[in-house]
């Protein structure tokens, strides 16, 4: 079964029935949903609570850093009696598995680890994260949910543009694709100009793959004389890196496609811990049949109630080769009630890594403020840098945007002076803009690096 062919005069609608009559773009049928997704909270809550004592059974009985721990805070995993209770457990961080490097924290022989993925990082050694055959198949099953919350079922193609390899984005997707169902078209990052041509070949209706890999995209297709908004995408799901509202706003205009986000890390499992649903697009549904989340003051370390901004925490609830305890993710964000699956809650979008923010003259910054003020910018294409350099004592922030095609001497200037000031009022620091020629900066073939800190150089 193929799509109707659209002309240029017609652009596609994203609510173009697909394959078996699901319409993307609007909630897909009650009887594709698993039973989880249907389940009363209470419900839900009663099987976080069993899941989560024997996970930390297990983590205990054969994680030594784990039993370590716990000793060393007075807490055993019996101590655990309401899901209130995880809070007197220690934290884990990222650290812990750099010290164990590599299979330190494996909880299973290896003869019951199926897979083995690492996360690079910016320095130091990988972390290394492994899964049972059981886990391979628990992710699968929430990436396939994930794909399903943005509109996708059985007879829709995927093109997965994340990286394939130790990265846990493109196996992830490859997989949670095949379980829902999918015809996978497993494209991995780079090659862009070849993206382009399978994508007009191949007609899939979803593609998953990184905000800013996709701006790279929509660039190609425009280079190619292509209108992205005349393709066969109907549905992106884009994750693995912080992304705005108006960057929402900018890819969705582009392309007649719903933008929908993806959440995950490769300690947890890699994406499909939290996914948006694409009839409300209002922050993630975290599958907490799988995943408990807590949000903690990161200075106090104080878990914060429901609502309340701070870095997230999750805690593995189903996992066999590398349970995960209040795993600190660095991530900031809040958690709300469930909308369009009531059962779990929401994480709203991620705001920023703790990580990311720059400290310039005693203000925080985070790179998604400044992304929100240059998409908004006339003028200003969606691709811009961050670059600090110390002159003398004093830090400075130059912010490199690229102008859009044909802007005039005027436009640009208009745009620096926008951007300068909007970053004055909307953050309250003093920064330089830099507006450069189109396709001067950087392109992403994946995770985009925002920040070139110059300052000890
Ligand atoms: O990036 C897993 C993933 C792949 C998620 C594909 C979604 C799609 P790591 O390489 O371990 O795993 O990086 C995890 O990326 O702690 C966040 O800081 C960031 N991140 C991931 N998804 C999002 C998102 C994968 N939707 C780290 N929004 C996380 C904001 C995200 N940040």
């Amino acid at each position: 079964m193929s799509m109707e062919p659209t002309s240029p005069s017609s652009p596609p609608s994203p609510t173009t029935p697909t394959p078996r009559g699901v319409r993307l773009g609007e909630p897909i049928p009650e009887e594709l949903l698993d039973d989880a997704e249907r389940m009363p909270r209470e419900e839900l809550r009663d099987l976080q609570l069993t899941r989560l004592r024997a996970t930390l059974r297990h983590a205990y009985d054969n994680v030594e850093l784990y039993r370590g721990k716990f000793d060393e805070a007075g807490v055993a995993p019996g101590d655990c009696r309401a899901l209130e209770d995880l809070a007197r457990f220690p934290f884990t961080t990222k650290a812990d598995l750099r010290d164990t490097y590599p299979f330190g924290m494996f909880a299973v022989p290896m003869d019951r680890v199926r897979r083995i993925h690492a996360s690079s990082g910016t320095t130091g050694r990988p972390t290394v994260v492994g899964y049972t055959e059981n886990d391979l198949a628990m992710w699968a099953d929430v990436v396939a949910r994930s794909i399903r919350a943005a509109g996708g079922c059985p007879g829709h193609k995927v093109h997965i543009s994340y990286g394939y390899g130790l990265f846990t984005g493109g196996l992830g997707a490859h997989y949670g694709a095949e379980r829902a169902g999918c015809t996978v078209i497993p494209a991995s990052g780079g090659m862009t100009a070849r993206q382009v041509r399978i994508i007009q070949d191949f007609r899939p209706e979803i593609i998953m793959v990184t905000p800013s890999y996709m701006l790279t995209l929509l660039d190609e297709f425009e280079r190619q004389g292509i209108d992205p908004r005349s393709t066969s995408l109907r549905v992106g799901i884009f994750g693995a890196e912080p992304w705005t509202e108006e960057m929402r706003r900018e890819i969705e205009e582009r392309t007649d496609i719903h933008a929908v986000d993806i959440y995950g890390l490769s300690e947890v499992i890699g994406p499909g811990v939290s996914a948006e649903c694409v009839e409300t697009k209002d922050g993630l549904h975290i599958w907490e049949d799988h995943f408990y989340p807590e949000v903690v003051d990161p200075l106090s370390d104080d878990v914060l109630p429901d609502g309340e901004s701070g870095e997230l925490v999750l805690t593995s609830l189903t996992k066999e080769a590398l349970p995960v305890i209040r795993y600190r993710t660095r991530d900031l964000t809040r958690l709300l009630p469930g909308t369009a699956r009531p059962a779990f809650r929401r994480m709203e979008k991620i705001t920023g890594r703790s990580d990311d923010m720059i400290i310039l003259r005693g203000v925080n910054v985070f790179p998604g403020q400044i992304e929100e003020i240059v998409l908004r910018t006339p003028g200003a294409a969606p691709h811009f840098q961050l670059r600090l350099t110390r002159r003398g004592r004093t830090d400075h922030m130059t912010v490199r945007v690229e102008c859009r095609p044909g802007a005039t001497p005027e436009q640009r200037e208009a745009a620096a002076t926008a951007i300068a000031a909007g970053v004055k009022d909307g953050v309250g620091v003093t920064v330089e803009v830099a507006i450069v020629d189109p396709e001067t900066l950087e392109r992403s073939v994946g995770k985009i690096r925002r920040v070139q800190d110059l300052r000890q150089a």
